[in-house]
């Protein structure tokens, strides 16, 4: 797939105030001339602030790396993570179509987006809201078929429960990210069947989903920590 730059820009681009003392915090953990290896999370952090990387803001961060712009986009360019035109204001939706996702249901999943977002990918829903596209393995195979929203994993999904994730997006709810059919991780559909000791006393969910809980930062936009 081709991977441009979107033909409409913004004439600038700024991390706020918080976003920007985070960068700079990022940076300094690299010793003197390695700055650049900062340029994933810098990225990671515009397009969380913004929804989507313009080129003011991939010059921007290049600019705070002392690198050439063109390295900036050679980087930006290259990784699927950046959206690289305005996806959904409240989220942009992935869905694994790789073989194990799609012997699993993943074309019932991309049934869901075309009825319920838009019929093709990158186009937003009728209201902006939200935007979908078919990404390669996301690396949640065992518990497939699955989606990325945000930075999380919805996981052993069905038509229904992810078409209710989506009405929950669409009211403004921010959905819990993990399993749909009540798996910790990716033990066996029908419970563990070694380390069972162990299953006894975890908590309710695994450490990546209560975290995403806590912080309902989900779908939400990073404006600081
Ligand atoms: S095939 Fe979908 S996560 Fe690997």
């Amino acid at each position: 797939m081709l991977r441009r730059l979107h033909p409409e820009q913004p004439d600038s681009f700024e991390f706020t105030p918080a976003n920007k003392a985070w960068a700079e915090k990022q940076i300094a953990k690299y010793p003197e001339g390695r700055q650049a290896s900062a340029i994933i999370p810098l990225l990671w952090r515009a397009q969380e602030q913004e929804g989507w990387l313009s080129r003011p803001a991939i010059e921007h961060v290049s600019d705070m790396l002392g690198l050439a712009h063109i390295r900036g986009f050679e980087v930006a360019t290259f990784y699927f993570m950046f959206q690289l035109a305005p996806v959904g204001e409240v989220a942009h939706i992935q869905v694994c179509g790789t073989t194990s996702c799609m012997i699993c249901g993943a074309e019932d999943l991309i049934a869901v987006c075309k009825e319920k977002i838009a019929e093709k990918p990158f186009q937003t829903s009728s209201d902006g809201k939200l935007s979908w596209e078919e990404v390669e393995c996301l690396g949640a195979c065992s518990n497939a078929p699955m989606a990325q929203i945000g930075k999380d994993y919805y996981e052993d999904l069905t038509a229904e429960s992810f078409g209710e994730i989506i009405d929950d997006l669409y009211a403004g709810k921010v959905p819990t990210p993990g399993s749909r059919k009540g798996r910790f991780a990716s033990e066996p559909l029908s419970g563990l069947t070694s380390l069972t000791q162990h299953g006894e006393n975890r908590q309710a969910a695994n450490m990546s989903v209560a975290l995403a809980a806590e912080k309902g930062d989900t779908v939400a936009r990073i404006t600081g920590d």
